[in-house]
């Protein structure tokens, strides 16, 4: 009898605990499939930068090496996400991207893959993330979607540019990258510090 009722005790005690547990499961599937995603779009943007300083845009290749560097704050971010939900880091383990093309084409399938991670991938990572009530998998999954919006509008005006002009003389020469959120500007004027990290401490292209 004795051993029937501390069966029930810890049984009642387990079912409690997994009641009141708010793993957000999905969201930390979630994580890890963005973690991979972004280390491919930094492979991705590796290239691309490889591909543009070869044919002669070394501001395009500036950009794009200041884009790689943002999606490294993107894995650095959710890993730490990872972490405070009780997970392991994912090791972020670059590849080499086979596919690019001319840096035209590689800046439209840029804009196509920044749009892609902000209104497709992200806006349901978000909305699960909001299902689950996960505040952090939210904020780090905002601050990426935000930080994406922004490469959308920096590799458009880029385009614009190179169609209009032929050449990259008109692109911006420094590329600035905000080590906490991932944004990047061309211009020291228009930075905005996403948090406690002066604008003079953003990483420089
Ligand atoms: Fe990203
Ligand atoms: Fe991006």
């Amino acid at each position: 009898m004795k051993t029937q009722r501390f069966a029930l005790v810890v049984t009642v005690i387990a079912l409690c605990a997994a009641c009141t547990s708010r793993t957000p499961v999905k969201s930390i599937e979630n994580l890890k499939k963005a973690i991979k995603g972004e280390t491919w779009v930094y492979s991705k943007y590796t290239m691309y930068s490889k591909v543009a300083q070869d044919e002669g845009y070394p501001n395009i290749a500036k950009a794009f090496s200041a884009v790689a560097a943002a999606e490294l704050v993107h894995c650095k971010n959710h890993n730490a996400t990872l972490v405070k939900l009780g997970e392991k880091e994912i090791a972020v383990t670059p590849t080499e991207e086979a596919k690019s093309g001319t840096t035209a084409e590689n800046l439209k399938a840029a804009i196509e893959g920044e749009l892609f991670e902000d209104i497709v991938m992200y806006a349901e990572f978000i909305a699960t993330a909001q299902v689950e009530k996960s505040p952090d998998a939210i904020q780090t999954f905002t601050m990426a979607s935000d930080a994406e919006k922004v490469h959308v509008k920096l590799f458009s005006s880029i385009l614009e540019n190179l169609t209009a002009n032929g050449n990259d003389s008109k692109v911006a020469s420094t590329w600035y990258n905000c080590p906490e959120c991932g944004k990047v500007y061309g211009s020291i004027e228009n930075m905005q510090s996403c948090g406690k990290t002066p604008s003079s401490s953003f990483e420089q292209f």
